[in-house]
């Protein structure tokens, strides 16, 4: 017998989440929060309350110091790598697999925990720190030595390599982001994990989904700008929400 669930969903939630043809999901670095992964925003334990993004997430921090960039990605990726996946990712990930006619996961997060949790081929908007490419073909390159002392160069051009992340200032990937604009034209459900909602343009991807006449989902523990234009609001953390919505849909 099922555990009953510690959350009383709503009957309409969960009906509008069985008949949809068409279920997407936006995550934010929330999600990754219960693997020990610091989110950007939050008060004292965010990256950015801690870190400048001024002078590590730029191009221009890039140009000036790249040495501490690189360092500091660096160290980021080992706390990438020493993470797991939490019931969150596995929760979207089992979400796909339940044979819902379509399913798109949109992700802002560059730890590369969501494929690590099965999910099939999310939509990267951010890019992948496990990734590094060269800074002038752009082109991303599987093996790299970093000398202790410098920056790794490209092989074929001798420019610096860089991690394959969207910078501050920086264009999303093109393909990532008409693909992320179409899952939210034609989903029926959007699910809003995780993130603070304020960074463009992923942060338009729920209005447009919402203009498309889907319905939105927002879990997050926090109040956010979209929480007011959610159909759905869940408070709670998305290893614990999550899980128990996938299986309240039993
Ligand atoms: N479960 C769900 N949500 C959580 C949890 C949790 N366990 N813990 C924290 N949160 C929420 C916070 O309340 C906050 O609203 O996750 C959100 C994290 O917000 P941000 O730190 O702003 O992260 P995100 O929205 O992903 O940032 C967007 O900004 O810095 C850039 O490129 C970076 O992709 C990033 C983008």
């Amino acid at each position: 017998m099922a555990t009953p669930s510690p959350f009383a969903f709503d009957g309409d939630l969960i009906a509008a989440l069985r008949r949809a043809r068409f279920i997407a999901a936006l995550t934010g670095a929330g999600i990754s929060a219960e693997s020990g992964l610091a989110t950007f925003r939050d008060a004292q334990t965010g990256l950015w309350a801690r870190f400048d993004p001024r002078e590590l997430a730029t191009p221009s921090a890039f140009a000036r110091n790249p040495k501490l960039v690189w360092d500091w990605y660096a160290w980021r990726r080992e706390h990438v790598a020493a993470a797991h996946p939490n019931a969150g990712h596995l929760a979207l990930a089992e979400l796909e697999q339940r044979g819902v006619p379509e399913f798109a996961l949109i992700t802002q997060n560059v730890d590369g925990l969501h494929q690590r949790a099965g999910s099939r081929s999310p939509i990267e908007l951010h890019g992948n720190i496990t990734r590094v490419k060269c800074s002038r073909e752009g082109t991303v390159v599987e093996r790299w030595n970093a000398p202790p002392d410098a920056v790794p160069r490209c092989a074929n051009c001798g420019a610096l390599l860089r991690p394959d992340v969207v910078w501050f200032e920086e264009m999303l990937p093109e393909p990532a982001l008409a693909a992320a604009d179409a899952a939210a034209r034609r989903c029926n459900v959007l699910l809003v994990v995780g993130t603070s909602a304020e960074v463009y343009p992923a942060a338009a991807l729920p209005a447009l989904a919402r203009r498309s006449g889907a319905i939105i989902v927002e879990i997050n523990p926090n109040a956010t700008p979209l929480s007011a234009a959610a159909d759905y609001v869940l408070r709670g953390a998305a290893g614990v929400v999550l899980p128990a919505l996938v299986a309240a849909l039993d």
